[in-house]
């Protein structure tokens, strides 16, 4: 008896930890590992240089998939078991960190040069406005990678199968928003 209410009290977490999240963002749907790899052969090339989010970072296979080619990978993420387990199966490349943060309260890093979002189509505005507020707020163009919903009203640069590559340019005083 006492047995079987452990495992409805572990049971009812897990569900609150991946059930709450989606009052914040997109809910944990991992991208595949096959498409992220052509994603980022055919439409984005990693330079050594770059600095990569990824905005919900998941188990961290992006972050895993860019740090040998990148100098830093960060990933925020909401869920606390998420970020337990990127940050065990990331434990031996140094160049990745796993923020257990709100991506949307968060500052990015000053030098982030690409963002990876899993993107859904609530949230798309906002995505938006957060990505041309770090570019305004670094003075530096930063490269958006969104999988699934794109942005709205805006062609991007570049598209593959469901990823899209938008350039983002800080914003000049007075222009106008998407
Ligand atoms: C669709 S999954 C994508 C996971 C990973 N990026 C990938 O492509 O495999 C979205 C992730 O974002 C996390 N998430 C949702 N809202 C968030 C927020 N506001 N801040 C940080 N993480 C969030 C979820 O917990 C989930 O793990």
């Amino acid at each position: 008896m006492a047995n079987s209410s452990v495992w409805f009290w572990v049971f009812f977490a897990v569900v609150m930890l991946f059930g709450f999240v989606v009052f914040r963002g997109a809910p944990y749907v991992p991208t595949q590992r096959k498409y992220l790899t052509a994603a980022f052969s055919k439409l984005y090339q990693l330079k050594q240089g770059d600095v990569l989010v990824d905005v919900g970072s998941g188990d961290g296979r992006v972050l895993r998939l860019a740090a040998p080619i990148v100098k830093r990978a960060v990933g925020y993420e909401l869920n606390p078991a998420l970020v337990l387990i990127s940050r065990l199966l990331s434990r031996k490349q140094q160049n990745i960190e796993t923020r257990l943060t709100d991506f949307w309260l968060a500052k990015l890093p000053d030098d982030v040069t690409v963002v990876y979002a899993f993107s859904v189509s609530r949230d798309i505005k906002k995505l938006t406005r957060k990505i041309e507020h770090e570019a305004g707020r670094t003075g530096h163009d930063i490269k958006l990678i969104t999988y699934g919903a794109g942005l709205d009203g805006r062609q991007p640069d570049e598209s593959y199968q469901a990823f899209k590559l938008y350039i983002v340019h800080p914003l000049q005083p007075g222009s106008e928003s998407l």
